[in-house]
């Protein structure tokens, strides 16, 4: 079959779309033809090497959407979806034609939507999914996204707008020329983030966080009395809050928390694809790329002009 394999770290030129053995069936898992997936963050901080538990050679790709070609449990033909569990990690994942799967963390679905709309579901619609629940939003609040540009951030306000289209959100970027593109998107307002800091006075009462530790006491300083942030993302490349003392650093009677996507359950995901349906949100993928273009997709998504 066709792969893309990673031998060594660096840049996307080290993505290497080669002929590879087709899986082999093992006891408790389940070959999947693949038929499409998402590029994500996370899979360009592992081919750059700042994932030290995987090791190389490898097939990236943490999540697939994809049917049953062989399974002890899962008739052949269903249509599944398959996110993290240590896929594309641990062992082999999504970048390729087949994949072999933990019958653990394969997720049947029923959806009749366009196969670009769910490779746009497993990480970064359930991440918005998933973030959207845990802040507990109503339509008085004002919503910032901070890291708006990036697919989680868009996911995030396009599905909170099909439900509450008068909600008011702001979304953050760094750069100055995508702030017509966020506002053509659906966004109410941009602010500019520069060096991790807003410039703007506002305050919020919800934030999803997608730059994380590098930006989160600065978030804290936009937060209003009874406001919620989730930090869901690390785009700022920092993971953790050094030093972190919660009854000094955290605003007023607000709240921290938090969403993994490791945190998956196949009820949950037909949850999402349900909602987007009912809400008729408009989710697709910016680009769609061929499995010989991982490399391009890569350079895209890592470019100065992403969204
Ligand atoms: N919690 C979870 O389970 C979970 C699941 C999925 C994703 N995530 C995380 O959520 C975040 C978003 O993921 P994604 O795949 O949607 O991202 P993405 O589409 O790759 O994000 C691209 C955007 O990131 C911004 N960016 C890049 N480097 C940055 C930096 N150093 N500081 C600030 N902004 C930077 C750029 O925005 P501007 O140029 O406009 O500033 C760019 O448009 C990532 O950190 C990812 O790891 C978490």
């Amino acid at each position: 079959m066709k792969a893309v394999v990673i031998y060594e770290a660096g840049g996307p030129e080290k993505l290497i779309y080669t002929d590879v053995p087709k899986p082999e069936m093992k006891e408790g898992w389940s070959l999947i033809k693949i038929q499409a997936f998402g590029i994500n963050h996370s899979e360009i901080f592992t081919r750059k090497g700042q994932s030290p538990s995987v090791k190389f050679p490898r097939i990236l790709g943490i999540e697939c959407v994809g049917v049953i070609e062989e399974s002890e449990v899962y008739p052949k033909g269903q249509q599944i979806i398959s996110i993290m569990g240590e896929m594309g990690r641990a062992f082999d994942g999504g970048y390729a034609e087949y994949t072999l799967l933990p019958n653990e963390q394969i997720y049947p679905i029923e959806s009749d939507l366009p196969l670009e709309t769910l490779a746009a579901f497993p990480e970064t619609c359930y991440t918005a999914y998933g973030s959207m629940l845990n802040l507990n939003i109503d339509e008085g609040n004002s919503v910032l996204v901070r890291g708006a540009t990036s697919g989680v951030g868009v996911a995030f306000m396009k599905l909170l707008k099909a439900q509450y289209p008068n909600i008011r959100i702001t979304g953050t970027s760094r750069k100055e020329k995508k702030v017509q593109r966020l506002i053509d998107e659906g966004f109410d307002e941009v602010v500019i983030d520069k060096d991790n800091a807003l410039q703007t006075d506002k305050k919020f009462d919800r934030v999803i966080d997608l730059i994380g530790p590098a930006a989160l006491r600065d978030t804290f300083l936009h937060m209003n009395p009874n406001s919620i942030v989730c930090c869901t993302g690390l785009l700022g490349g920092i993971w953790a809050l050094p030093e972190f003392d919660p009854l000094e650093d955290m605003p007023p009677d607000s709240y921290l928390t938090s969403f993994h996507s490791g945190n998956v359950t196949a009820a949950k995901m037909q949850a999402i694809i349900d909602y987007i349906k009912e809400h008729k949100v408009d989710i697709k993928a910016e680009k769609v790329f061929a499995l010989n273009e991982v490399p391009k997709s890569h350079e895209n998504l890592e470019s100065a002009d992403s969204f």
